[in-house]
């Protein structure tokens, strides 16, 4: 145990959301926390192999995440053949580190285990409707969040990969996935070559809150974490200055909106629909 954890979580936090915490644990519970606290995505990497068995456990770990029901509607295809992996990056040359990373695990959600162990136990299947889909996003999107907090408690580092979903089919084609599962997100995972840094997020005055939704004030507290979060990591370009110019303050919500101003995997319904996903 570090001799300073709650004050290391401290200071991660207040680097997160501006904000002093109190941290009424003991500093054995805050060293346990602190990599939670501290997370930062990683996308650069030493050149080191990540051993079969450590990706191994890394898995189990997803695995042992919360499952709706204990329905376990998640699976995760290790991306082991090299002209496989080659294929995928060749995909996104925006991700160079999708084709370098030491290692890679793509994360699908599992529609099919349900309808088929009720096929197999003689039982009719009511629910093969919206909530199926629903359920199994939860459970993928929970395993890798499980996943990426077992691989920084490792020492090593990773980025999840959603940019996979705008390769859907292709993906689905080459993993061989049957229908009712689809690819979530994939992971690409190392031992990090640089410390990297914490992401500001928005406050909790935004997010969460007591008793009621209340988000009244969420523009001007948005504002000011768009000033925050500038001054601390400001964007290193803007988005389409073609389209939207070049603004003076170019803040998180500015970038996100300038994301979001484009149509984004439109094709992703009929994507799912295609894989026999009822979304009624
Ligand atoms: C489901 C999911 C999908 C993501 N997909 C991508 C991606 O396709 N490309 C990428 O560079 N980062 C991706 N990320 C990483 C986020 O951009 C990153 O988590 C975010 O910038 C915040 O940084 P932090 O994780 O260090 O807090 C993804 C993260 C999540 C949770």
């Amino acid at each position: 145990m570090k001799p300073n954890s709650i004050r290391d979580m401290q200071q991660a936090l207040v680097e997160r959301f501006g904000e002093d915490f109190e941290i009424p644990l003991s500093d054995e519970a805050a060293d346990r926390l602190s990599c939670l606290a501290g997370h930062r995505v990683h996308r650069d990497f030493l050149d080191r192999a990540v051993d079969p068995e450590l990706l191994r456990v890394l898995c189990a770990c997803a695995m042992s995440a919360p499952s709706k029901s204990d329905l376990q509607q998640r699976d995760i295809v290790i991306i082991q053949d090299p002209d496989l992996r080659r294929r995928i990056g060749a995909l996104m040359p925006q991700y160079p580190w999708v084709l370098t990373a030491p290692a890679m695990v793509i994360f699908c959600l599992n529609g099919r285990r349900l309808p088929q162990i009720a096929e197999w136990r003689g039982k009719p299947f009511p629910n093969d409707h919206c909530d199926l889909l629903f359920n199994a996003v939860g459970d993928a999107a929970i395993a890798l969040a499980w996943f990426q907090a077992s691989v920084d408690m490792a020492g090593l580092g990773g980025c999840p990969v959603s940019e996979i979903r705008n390769h859907a089919e292709l993906i689905s084609e080459w993993l061989e996935l049957p229908e009712k599962v689809a690819p979530y997100a994939g992971f690409c995972l190392g031992w990090p070559s640089e410390n990297g840094h914490i992401t500001p997020r928005l406050p909790l005055s935004v997010n969460v809150h007591t008793d009621r939704f209340a988000d009244g004030h969420a523009r001007q507290d948005i504002e000011a974490y768009d000033c925050r979060r500038e001054a601390l990591q400001p964007a290193r370009r803007q988005r389409d200055p073609d389209v939207w110019g070049n603004a003076e303050a170019y803040g998180w919500s500015e970038d996100k909106a300038r994301q979001y101003a484009v149509p984004l995997r439109t094709a992703f319904g009929a994507y799912l629909r295609r894989q026999k996903f009822d979304l009624t």
